[in-house]
């Protein structure tokens, strides 16, 4: 925090640069499909000060990147599948001389037709991978025995990333055919592996070493990899450090976003409210490439149900192949839309039996023991305890009544109010990925090293770790380091995503400062004559044999330890335990546990210019112990202010031929401090520790976007209350136009009428 407030936090490009750098540019292609003919270099290298373009002739291994599965070509050969998708790197002397020359080469390509919509990929057979069904009871049978049956369909949008630190990376080529990486990446080892199979050598010759990203939200997952495979190639063939940093503008372009979804539902229950059946088809917009899209698609199935038991369920999924970049991981990674799909199935049955939406949510709770779709039970009763204390705590009938009273007495403003629980699951749902290590040195002055598979990225990991590390070593923070993540240090590191960076490195580092600690018990029981090991403790750098203090202390032990030749490092290796997936069968227990919530979110409309306040945000949260609540609460925050904005104002657009035109922060509009609620509490769910978590602490990166969710419901409350004739249709995100025009149909079919007629008035005019 302290680097941070004085700007002297350090990021790739913050490295001190050397004389004989070169800065890299990418050629994107400027159509989304097509036949690549030619590209003409020449005008292009005659530029001063260019040095080199390569292509994916250049590429000495394999020109491939698909992470899960390989369909994605570093750069492209013979055809182009999304705009901007890179085709040619340039090399030159500073970064304006590369993007001059990447604008100066002539490209020869003949286009194909574009598809940008999941359904039509869908009908034409452009799908990725296997379509997936989950399945509980038999809805078949179970629709004949619901009251009422409704069906709709969600029209979800995606969501850019907009971390602060674009894309970039450093490569320094080393002695003897080796390379280093300066990565701003979630996951160095996909770094390591993707550019060691680019250059042809192995993993072993690449280094890759991130000190902290400037914000990933899962865009850094996988995407990092490219812009680490470039610089490094560039480094490989030129012998020469090259820099590769994307401008925001390239990076909103060029990279893969939060997926579109399109889904249908049907839900059925009784009339006293009880949820017997539902149905869903969810059509993911996967863009070009695989990615992490299979993944994600995963994630939305397991969530599909949120927070709620359902008997009877059928969930499938598919993830289609469209022209836009490739989707990829973001903050959820797929269970935001998984729950808007079943939180709007649960809206439309409400107003249909009549009853209102919290009791109909109240009513289908989990409760501990429920199955979910995918087999696993729910462990605990903490969505029913936390849905109590957010009825209690924060008023809810009280709210109601406030909002209802204030709908009756005002025509054109209108306030609207929903409740919504969350429930997400926390592991990589890819089991095998649920694996970490640490890496702890003591130093003969008693100062502490620790390294990790962790990334920073802004969420506070290396505050965790630290306290961790303290707690269990029992001496201070000032005299442990946590050091930058180096692939050298810690081999084959999963990403630091799933909100599970802490849960597993953390746990990783407790099982290495054990085996130290083991080792320093036995140094101290034969220096103090304790007859039992298990009787030392070190608490505040002092060594206590039963808890009293025998006049040791810390760097004396370690003193004595280093002469009497003991090992003062460890490595240490941690899985979660007891998690599994069945793919055949559809059945597993893929997550360590779930975290659970619930949240009251309040809003203002404006019903004549369709502009809108959220008001309040009240949140009751399940967080365990906190190893440290500023930290947690700043995730709450941060993720609750991402969901909010996907929810109303990120409005990703693409144009029929798959160019962004959402592509500035001037046409994308994210939340800033002024479009959150002044009114924010947290209130943390008594005695919810994880025992699994170290120290009782819970993962907290992701859960709290999905309360964002709730103001897409509360907003829709109020334009309901505004227009009660009107059936709105479930689009995302609810943007002051889209409210505007959805609230107003009339007016926009007559203004279709008149500029659609032969004699209308021009266009500016109407
Ligand atoms: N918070 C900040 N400040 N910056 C980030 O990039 N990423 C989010 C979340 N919170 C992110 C963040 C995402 S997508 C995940 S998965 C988790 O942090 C990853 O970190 P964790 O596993 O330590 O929770
Ligand atoms: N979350 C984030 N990344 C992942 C996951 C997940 O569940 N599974 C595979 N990669
Ligand atoms: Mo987070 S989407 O798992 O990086």
């Amino acid at each position: 925090a302290v680097l941070h407030t004085r700007g002297e936090a350090e990021y790739v490009d913050d490295i001190p640069q050397p004389a004989d750098m070169l800065y890299a540019a990418i050629l994107g292609s400027p159509v989304a499909h097509g036949k690549v003919n030619q590209l003409k270099l020449s005008t292009a290298k005659k530029i001063p000060g260019v040095v080199s373009i390569l292509t994916a002739k250049d590429i000495p291994g394999e020109n491939q990147i698909g992470p899960i599965i390989q369909d994605e070509p570093l750069l492209a050969e013979n055809e182009v599948h999304f705009a901007s998708q890179p085709l040619a790197l340039v090399l030159a002397t500073s970064p304006q001389t590369a993007r001059k020359g990447a604008k100066a080469i002539q490209t020869n390509i003949t286009e194909l037709p574009v598809i940008v919509d999941p359904k039509i990929a869908f009908q034409k057979g452009e799908i990725i991978g296997t379509p997936r069904t989950l399945a509980i009871g038999d809805v078949d049978t179970a629709w004949e025995q619901c009251d009422v049956i409704v069906e709709g369909s969600c029209n979800i949008g995606g969501q850019e990333h907009v971390y602060l630190e674009t894309q970039r990376s450093r490569a320094v080529p080393l002695e003897n055919g080796n390379v280093r990486i300066h990565a701003s990446t979630q996951s160095p080892y996909a770094s390591q592996r993707a550019a060691a199979k680019i250059l042809g050598i192995d993993y072993h010759k690449v280094e890759v070493d991130v000190k902290r990203i400037g914000g990933g939200f899962g865009g850094k997952e996988d995407q990092a990899t490219p812009i680490s495979c470039l610089a490094a190639l560039g480094a490989w063939l030129t012998g020469k450090p090259v820099e590769l940093v994307l401008n925001r503008a390239e990076d909103m372009k060029m990279t893969g976003k939060r997926h579109p979804y399109i889904s249908d539902f049907k839900i059925g229950a009784t009339n006293d409210g009880k949820i017997l059946a539902f149905e869903v088809a969810h059509y993911q917009n996967s863009g070009a490439a695989a990615d992490l899209s299979t993944a994600v698609l995963e994630r939305t199935l397991y969530h599909s149900t949120n927070s709620y038991f359902i008997p009877n369920a059928k969930i499938t999924g598919t993830c289609c192949r469209t022209n836009l970049p490739p989707n990829t991981a973001f903050r959820g990674f797929g269970g935001p839309q998984g729950m808007l799909v079943i939180e709007s199935a649960l809206e439309k049955l409400a107003g249909t039996l009549r009853l209102s939406k919290e009791d109909l949510q109240q009513k289908n709770l989990l409760n501990k023991d429920d199955p979910l779709p995918f087999g696993q039970r729910f462990q605990n009763d903490h969505l029913q305890r936390s849905w109590k204390k957010m009825v209690k705590e924060y008023d809810l009938k009280k709210t109601k009544q406030i909002i209802d009273r204030f709908n009756k007495n005002n025509l054109t403003t209108k306030k609207g109010v929903a409740v919504m629980p969350v429930c997400f699951g926390i592991s990589f749902t890819t089991t095998f990925m649920n694996q970490a290590s640490a890496l702890v040195h003591v130093y003969t002055d008693g100062s502490v090293s620790v390294t990790t598979g962790g990334i920073e990225m802004g969420q506070g990991l290396n505050t965790n770790i630290l306290k961790i590390a303290a707690k269990t070593l029992g001496i201070g923070p000032e005299r442990i380091k946590i050091e930058n993540t180096n692939t050298t240090r810690i081999a084959n590191m999963s990403p630091s995503a799933a909100s599970s960076t802490t849960l597993l490195n953390g746990n990783a580092t407790v099982l290495a400062i054990e085996q130290i600690l083991s080792r320093l018990k036995n140094v101290a029981s034969e220096e103090l004559g304790a007859s039992n090991k298990d009787d030392i403790s070190i608490v505040e750098e002092k060594i206590l044999s039963k808890g009293e203090d025998m006049g040791l202390t810390w760097n004396e032990l370690i003193q004595k330890a280093y002469l009497s030749r003991v090992g003062l490092s460890a490595h240490a290796f941690f899985a979660t335990p007891d998690i599994w997936f069945d793919k055949e069968q559809e059945k597993g227990e893929p997550f360590a546990y779930h975290v659970v919530g619930t949240a009251i979110i309040e809003v203002t409309l404006d019903c004549i210019r369709g502009v809108y306040d959220i008001d309040s945000v009240k949140i009751v949260h399940d967080l365990g112990r906190p190893l440290n609540e500023r930290v947690d609460l700043g995730q709450i925050e941060g993720g609750l202010a991402q969901g909010l904005g996907w929810i109303t104002m990120e409005d990703l657009q693409y144009d029929e031929n798959g160019q962004l035109l959402s592509n500035a922060l001037a046409s994308y509009k994210v939340p800033d401090v002024y479009f959150m609620p002044d009114d924010i509490q947290v209130s943390f769910l008594e005695s919810a520790d994880s025992e699994l978590g170290p120290y009782g602490s819970k993962a907290v990166g992701e859960p709290p976007l999905m309360y964002g969710i709730g103001a897409y419901f509360a907003l829709l409350n109020a334009m309901k209350a505004f227009r009660p004739d009107l059936e709105f249709d479930l689009n995302s995100p609810l943007t002051p136009e889209r409210i505007l025009m959805s609230m107003y149909p009339e007016t926009v079919e007559s203004i279709k009428k008149v500029t659609s007629s032969k004699n209308s008035l021009k266009k500016e005019t109407v």
